[in-house]
């Protein structure tokens, strides 16, 4: 066995194929789902590449360096091909996904027209919502129930029709960022759940009643927004029994995605940091909501705690242990989806002596979320045919994609994008029966 890596042979799964169409159901079909079904379409047609996409456009080395054995990680795992891709989702308004998307103004007008016979094709089912959970927000287009528990068997049948089509199911939430909850006894286990969906308890928000529903009827379910949702024991319990695999929430794209690059490297150098501070401007719906201070304040928290992890302060006190941390996310509407992100770091160097970086980030959210979401889809659809990974669930390999990664109990959140990585590839070289990659090396200098 070579020194640089773990052997992984007798790991080897039987990964079942993905044969056949792979049903996508998105919860909220505004900017971030609708440029990801434009865009898998815009990819489908030769219009365009999937940029940002792992699944799509990156590789993954097998055994030694000196092997030059590098294949496209879609040629390496059986991935859903984006041909098999089918579209459906939910939305509080009636648009359909070509009006959706002409509205959140992310995709240039032109690209749009082409697409459009497709994108208006796909039309939102009425979605469960409560104004007491997005108050910026009205719908027009929601199922009426007798109780949360009726509106979940209607998300259910909505499911089971789909599925008549297909011949796998993923649900993402690309809906709205709720209200800031806690989890509470209702969440504790599933027997408390459904009775909590009865008697209608406050606790529980629109967003877990999908996600309930899709765990009950065996589909994965990922989570773009910082929604508690899935991040309760109630949630891991179905996930696991129903064999639908879960991961972290919050997608991680643009101020986070680069806390998450930059921290890692000023702890790996030993140099300290006493403040950071981000805010940005950003113009969008998911602007306009976050704008008000019960869903900011779920978006900060979920911010707030890849740098406290990422420092450990408790490890190195004389570093970390006091960072002035501040997050602002201010609604500008003329900016649109163009978010512009700043971010003053001071830090401090050799005897204590102070120096600052500034980051100026002008991204577009959806452009950076699409593709995310995507990998989000096949990565779990994946899980959900692997044995080893498809009844443990959360999918804790998929934190890379997150900004609040969700571990298994006791287990401290990583938030190391290069650590997140790696851990992602050695998951895929684990379950296809390749040596795991340590990068230790020595075996070349023998
Ligand atoms: N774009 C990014 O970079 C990024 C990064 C991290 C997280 N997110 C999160 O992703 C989510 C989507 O972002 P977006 O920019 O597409 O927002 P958006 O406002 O354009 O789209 C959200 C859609 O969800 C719908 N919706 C709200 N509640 C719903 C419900 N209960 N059922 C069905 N539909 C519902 C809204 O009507 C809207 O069309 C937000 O929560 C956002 O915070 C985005």
């Amino acid at each position: 066995m070579a020194q640089e890596q773990q052997s992984g042979q007798e790991t080897a799964q039987k990964v079942a194929p993905a044969t056949g169409k792979l049903g996508v159901m998105v919860v909220g079909l505004g900017a971030v789902a609708t440029t990801m079904i434009a865009g898998v379409e815009a990819v489908r047609r030769g219009l365009a590449k999937p940029i940002g996409s792992l699944t799509q456009m990156g590789t993954i080395r097998l055994g030694k360096r000196t092997d030059n054995n590098s294949p496209f990680i879609k040629d390496f795992v059986p991935l859903a091909k984006l041909d098999d891709l089918v579209f459906t989702g939910w939305d509080i308004f009636e648009d359909d996904v070509y009006e959706s998307a002409a509205h959140a103004e992310v995709l240039k007008p032109e690209t749009l027209q082409q697409l459009k016979p497709y994108l208006e094709t796909i039309k939102p089912l009425p979605a469960v919502f409560d104004q007491y959970y997005v108050k910026r927000l009205h719908g027009t287009h929601v199922k009426k129930g007798k109780n949360k528990r009726d509106l979940a068997e209607q998300v259910r049948a909505d499911i089971r029709a789909f599925k008549k089509g297909v011949d796998r199911v993923v649900m993402i939430w690309a809906g709205s960022t709720e209200i800031f909850l806690e989890p509470s006894a209702v969440h504790q286990s599933i027997e408390a759940f459904e009775k909590g969906l009865e008697s209608n308890d406050p606790g529980i928000a629109p967003s877990q009643i999908y996600a309930y529903a899709a765990l009950t009827e065996g589909v994965p379910f990922a989570n773009g927004a910082p929604n508690l949702t899935v991040d309760v024991p109630a949630m891991i319990e179905l996930s696991k029994r129903n064999a639908a695999p879960i991961c972290g929430k919050d997608f991680k794209t643009g101020q986070t995605f680069m806390k998450t690059v930059l921290a890692p490297a000023f702890k790996a150098r030993m140099l300290g940091v006493s403040g950071w501070f981000s805010t940005n401007i950003l113009g969008n719906r998911d602007g306009e909501v976050l704008d008000e201070p019960q869903s900011f304040k779920t978006k900060e928290e979920s911010k707030l705690g890849s740098l406290e992890y990422i420092f450990q302060p408790e490890l190195y006190p004389d570093l970390y242990s006091d960072i002035y941390h501040k997050i602002r996310i201010n609604y500008y509407p003329p900016r649109g989806d163009d978010k512009e992100a700043w971010d003053n770091i001071d830090i401090f160097g050799w005897l204590g002596y102070p120096m600052q970086i500034k980051v100026n980030f002008l991204c577009r959210d959806s452009i950076l979320a699409a593709p995310v979401a995507l990998d989000l889809v096949l990565f779990l659809d994946l899980a959900r045919r692997t044995p080893d990974l498809k009844s443990i669930g959360i999918q804790e390999w998929l934190s890379f994609y997150l900004k609040s990664p969700q571990t298994a109990e006791g287990l401290y959140p990583e938030h190391d994008l290069f650590i997140q990585f790696m851990k992602l590839k050695n998951t895929l070289r684990h379950i296809m029966g390749q040596d795991l990659i340590t990068h230790l090396g020595l075996d070349y200098y023998d």
